[in-house]
């Protein structure tokens, strides 16, 4: 959709408290994101971009959204493809397990809806691998409905500015409900995205640019209380918490293997080395059995391949 045709504060909507005002007017000066899902309204192409999302940054997803789709147009054309070219695709991104999940919700799309994304909340969340945040992001991203999304942006905003305080999930998405536009219903998809953007760019989780933030001067209750610490967006529900270094950790070998999985079938002698980890085969071992337990390789004998 073209940045023109998204709902604005031009068009005058039902009574917006001060909070929603400071955020709709942030958005339409421009501290809105053109980012290429925020173009569309296809629900496959939101579902890709939000399961890619939640876990890697916007600049690395952004090429890899594009490539999925150009391969992979429909839930259809995915569900036929084997899992092995789904995780090929997905190289790169990290957390692979999602391209499995994917994968298998495409398929249940094909047996159970025909080949579309149902729009029911219910029958998002019964989908593989859909949590609460992505199937209410598929609703109002894609269908429009006045769902409130809740990710670790969002969540970051409603401890700090709304709250002031360590939210439970609960909390936090009933916090998230309250402030959804209802009125025009083309103003939630706004606020929303707009909710997201100023978590992303403002909101941050380490150094937060509150000196430029528009909610600073009177909508943000942390800062408001003078910033109090701890921080309440820490140990908050849906806010991710700092990762173990990626450098040596077991997700790191896991994405080393299935990279060179791509090749071909490696016999058990070559997992440590091919997971960056020469001579510790026990550990390699370990990790292999994860991945075949997640869907991400299969073993036969002492040859471990990609599904
Ligand atoms: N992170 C999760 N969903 C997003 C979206 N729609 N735009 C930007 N960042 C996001």
């Amino acid at each position: 959709m073209a940045r023109a045709d998204r709902a604005t504060l031009a068009a005058p909507a039902a009574a917006l408290t001060p909070f929603q005002e400071a955020v709709l007017r942030w958005s339409d000066a421009g501290g809105w994101r053109d980012l290429p899902w925020r173009q569309t309204r296809a629900p496959w192409a939101i579902l890709v971009s939000e399961v890619m999302l939640q876990q890697t940054q916007v600049v690395r997803v952004i090429p890899r959204w594009e490539a999925f789709l150009a391969r992979f147009p429909d839930p259809a054309s995915c569900a036929a493809a084997p899992v092995a070219e789904v995780i090929g695709l997905w190289s790169g991104l990290g957390y692979n397990r999602r391209a499995v999940h994917l994968h298998r919700a495409a398929a249940a799309m094909v047996v159970r809806h025909d080949g579309q994304l149902p729009s029911t909340l219910a029958e998002l969340l019964a989908l593989p691998g859909l949590g609460p945040y992505t199937a209410r992001a598929v609703m109002a991203f894609a269908f429009g409905f006045p769902e409130a999304v809740v990710d670790t942006n969002v969540a970051r905003v409603l401890a700090r500015a709304v709250a002031g305080r360590r939210l439970s999930a609960a909390e936090a998405q009933a916090a998230a409900d309250s402030l959804v536009p209802a009125v025009p219903a083309s103003l939630a998809w706004t606020w929303n995205q707009a909710l997201l953007d100023l978590g992303a760019q403002h909101c941050t989780s380490l150094r937060p640019s509150c000196a430029q933030c528009p909610l600073r001067a009177q909508h943000c209750a942390w800062a408001t209380a003078h910033f109090p610490q701890p921080d309440p967006a820490t140990g908050s529900a849906a806010v991710s918490q700092r990762q173990a270094p990626f450098a040596g950790s077991d997700r790191q070998g896991r994405g080393r293997l299935v990279k060179m999985l791509q090749r071909g079938p490696l016999p058990r002698g070559e997992w440590a080395g091919a997971a960056g980890w020469p001579g510790d085969d026990g550990r390699a071992a370990r990790v292999a059995a994860s991945l075949v337990a997640d869907g991400l390789a299969v073993q036969a004998g002492d040859q471990l391949a990609l599904p």
